[in-house]
């Protein structure tokens, strides 16, 4: 759109100024018109779809925490805006999963980031926003995380809102308050309200395709009816809220384990056309990282798989068959984990078999804050600690090859 725009400002260019604003106008509302034609996005089967043509949209992302103390999506310090919404372009993902606090909303909403990055006396990365993005300093957080998110719309990206906790802090353990409804920190009124605001507040940005309810459901509370009742709930919320978004779902166990769908499906009849599963798998899940180091790969990456289709790769298929999204994966990319090197390989294959839509984790060079540690490094981030270039082009390459086959994103 931006070319053609170009295009027909120099076409003008030579004939009056009122043509030139005739044009431009007109310029405007050919963007207006493809922008709400292209999108929502809805599902067809195990296959995320575009609403307007009924092709394939396939989701290929990264994440982006923007969930911890500062509730500024990380980073921001390093880099401009443009220049890191600019890279996640280059890399090849079209889609960012970026985490969200529910507090942030529910009793945040006027606290800037100033002032936030202030309480948590982060003072270097306050002065690195001021050189590096000072227009954000005095917006409030949820101000500073629209500007995000409109730069990603403006670049072609489109983004998953992905409720990770309700207190913002690093995720997630089985005692850390945030795990299951009724834990400390995970009221169920309180997290609807989140979803409700959420969902209102992004409902003029069509590149906003979904909104997950709750990252990787955890913790001695967990309990299948109360999980039924919520899901439910929060799915309905979202969807009153604005019916074209696609609304994602974790199962139990960090986000591994939907057996019980097997026996009870969700019954969501009236936006059963919106509702998609997501799963997490890391070398470490369930304790298997030892097993890439003691059986033979082949193995190991067979009985996985298998573990994989029992749990989750079940719901691709069937009657009430919906979208998998593997929306966290990932390992070291210094290759100081041996069994994350080995897992790589195998779930990357994986993900190539069943054609999935997927999130890498994560985008992020390091923190501006996490457990303690101020700019902590991330080894997992596609990005270096400067925001600056690719980590490991060796891992970007890996993940090219699910990037393959990337189509029908017709906002670009
Ligand atoms: C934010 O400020 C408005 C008005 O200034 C006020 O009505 C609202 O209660 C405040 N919200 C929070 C969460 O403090
Ligand atoms: C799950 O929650 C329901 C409803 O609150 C309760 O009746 C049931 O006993 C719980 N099940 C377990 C295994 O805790
Ligand atoms: C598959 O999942 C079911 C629960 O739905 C479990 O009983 C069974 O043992 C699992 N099978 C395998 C091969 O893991």
């Amino acid at each position: 759109m931006y070319e053609l725009h170009q295009f027909f400002l120099l076409l003008f260019d030579t004939t009056n100024k009122k043509m030139a604003k005739l044009a431009t106008i007109f310029i405007f509302l050919c963007t207006f018109a493809t922008f709400s034609h292209c999108l929502p996005l809805s599902t067809s089967s195990r296959w995320i779809i575009d609403d307007e043509n009924g092709q394939r949209v396939k989701l290929a992302c990264v994440n982006w925490a923007a969930h911890l103390q500062t509730m500024l999506p990380e980073g921001l310090d390093q880099q401009p805006i443009n220049n890191i919404v600019k890279q996640i372009s280059l890399m090849g993902f079209n889609c960012v999963r970026l985490t969200w606090a529910a507090y942030m909303f529910t009793r945040n909403s006027n606290l800037t980031v100033a002032q936030s990055f202030a309480n948590n006396g982060l003072h270097d990365a306050l002065s690195g926003i001021a050189q590096k993005n000072p227009q954000l300093l005095g917006l409030t957080v949820f101000k500073a995380q629209r500007a995000v998110i409109d730069e990603m719309g403006r670049h072609g990206i489109m983004s998953v809102l992905d409720n990770h906790l309700s207190r913002p802090m690093w995720c997630c353990g089985n005692h850390d308050g945030n795990g299951f409804w009724g834990d400390e920190d995970f009221q169920p009124k309180e997290w609807l309200k989140g979803l409700d605001i959420v969902a209102k507040k992004y409902k003029d940005l069509p590149m906003v395709i979904g909104i997950s309810l709750r990252n990787e459901l955890r913790g001695p509370l967990q309990n299948q009816s109360v999980w039924y009742k919520n899901v439910k709930k929060g799915a309905k919320t979202i969807h009153k809220a604005n019916p074209n978004l696609l609304i994602i779902i974790s199962g139990l166990n960090y986000d591994i384990d939907f057996t019980f769908l097997k026996r009870k499906p969700l019954n969501l009849l009236n936006m059963r056309n919106k509702i998609v599963y997501e799963i997490h798998h890391y070398a470490f899940t369930e304790g298997q990282a030892n097993w890439f180091l003691t059986q033979p790969l082949n193995k190991v990456c067979d009985t996985i798989k298998k573990e994989i289709m029992n749990k989750s790769g079940f719901l691709l298929k069937g009657k009430n068959a919906a979208p998998l999204f593997v929306s966290e994966f990932g390992a070291d990319q210094k290759g100081m984990n041996p069994s994350g090197n080995l897992f790589m390989g195998c779930f990357i294959t994986f993900l190539v078999g069943l054609d999935l839509d997927w999130a890498v984790w994560a985008l992020q060079g390091n923190y501006y804050t996490r457990q303690g540690k101020t700019g902590m490094d991330e080894p997992f981030g596609m990005l270096n600690n400067t925001w600056s270039s690719l980590r490991s082009p060796q891992y970007h390459a890996k993940l090219q090859l699910i990037q393959q086959k990337l189509q029908g994103h017709a906002c670009n």
